[in-house]
């Protein structure tokens, strides 16, 4: 093709970096799928957000608001924060962005763990920065791990918790821990994206609080069930959210992203709904698999990782699933290749998927 390829140079540590892998979300050759990829809430949105949709859309022919002022002060009245600390993002993973590209320069160093979430790797190449991936026990953060490999040029260490593909997390008492072994030049990230799943935590909220060198991410793409319309926030320190904003771009959140956002934060009794109904799942659902001799972890999310006797059988899993038109993730780039994931469907969902698994391990011991 003409001009398929130019002479334009990217910057340098442009070159290489991997593109983003996002969970499969089709079977070839099948309309009705199960798509239990990609942690969603497949209860869908908050009722105000079904009921007011069509109703905002009339005025999408507006600009945003660029301050997103309307819904920081929501959020600052949930959870009792003060709305100039809060920044809303085109979902968390442009505040996982912005903080690496305001605050790495080429060859600093980003801390992650093991089984982290992808995009602090891909964020920190996209800056020039070197990511250091630290060692996790038995699938769960160690803190002796992170405080070890910290060095002169690390700058930002990145900590979901719970985390995202092991639904393991750490508390809020060995996160104090490890700030107290860190100087408090390098920031510690908490990414809360499923912290409303876990009834006592306050997705590192307290932790902003205390330290001055601690930021939270959070989303609502995971438990308000509005990932499509990509929102997410950060609540830190205010000279952090001011680089932040300076940085990105004004109209970075869509108006019906922002509205919707704004009715769902409102819905504290949909989030704990939402919250109850998936531990009820994910637990019975877990004890079940358990029973059928998988091995998996206590989990805290609304997704549960499956460990198989190596990769062979968890790609054989994978298709005998796929046949009955489940999707499920896989982890092999997070370092996890015997595992797949699986998000939390509902009652029925959860008892479809447990059948299969049940009909292939009859099949195949
Ligand atoms: C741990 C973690 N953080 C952040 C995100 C990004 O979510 P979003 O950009 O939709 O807010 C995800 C998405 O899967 C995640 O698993």
């Amino acid at each position: 093709m003409k001009n398929n390829r130019s002479n334009i140079n990217p910057l340098s540590h442009f070159y290489n970096i991997p593109i983003y892998e996002s969970g499969e979300s089709a079977i070839q050759g099948r309309e009705n799928v199960v798509k239990l990829s990609a942690n969603e809430n497949m209860n869908g949105p908050c009722n105000e957000v079904l009921n007011q949709f069509a109703y905002y859309s009339k005025n999408i022919f507006e600009y945003p608001d660029s301050s997103h002022h309307a819904l920081r002060h929501k959020i600052g009245k949930v959870h009792n924060i003060d709305p100039n600390r809060i920044i809303c993002g085109a979902g968390s993973d442009e505040i996982i962005q912005l903080l690496c590209r305001c605050f790495c320069e080429k060859n600093d160093e980003v801390i992650y763990t093991e089984h982290g979430f992808s995009m602090y790797k891909l964020s920190a190449l996209a800056t020039g920065a070197k990511p250091v991936e630290v060692k996790e026990t038995n699938r769960t953060a160690s803190i002796e791990n992170i405080s070890a490999a910290i060095t002169s040029r690390t700058k930002i260490i990145f900590l979901a918790n719970p985390n995202n593909p092991t639904g393991t997390m750490i508390s809020d008492s060995e996160i104090e821990q490890l700030l107290t072994k860190i100087p408090n030049n390098i920031l510690l990230v908490l990414d809360g994206a499923y912290s409303e799943y876990v009834d006592y935590s306050d997705g590192g909220i307290s932790l902003v609080n205390k330290f001055s060198n601690v930021f939270a991410t959070r989303t609502f793409s995971k438990i308000f069930g509005l990932g499509g319309l990509r929102v997410g926030w950060g609540f830190g320190a205010r000279d952090i959210i001011d680089i932040l904003n300076s940085v990105r771009s004004p109209f970075n959140v869509s108006s019906l992203g922002l509205k919707m956002a704004e009715l769902s934060v409102e819905d504290v009794n949909f989030v704990k709904k939402q919250r109850e109904i998936n531990k009820v799942n994910r637990d019975l659902l877990r004890n079940r698999l358990l029973n059928l001799g998988l091995s998996i972890d206590k989990s805290f999310a609304n997704f549960l990782l499956l460990r198989f006797a190596n990769e062979g059988q968890a790609n054989t899993v994978d298709l005998f699933l796929k046949e009955k038109g489940f999707i499920l993730r896989k982890v092999v780039s997070y370092g996890l290749p015997n595992c797949l994931r699986l998000s939390i469907g509902n009652k029925d969902i959860c008892e479809s998927l447990y059948s299969a698994l049940v009909e292939y391990f009859d099949n195949n011991d």
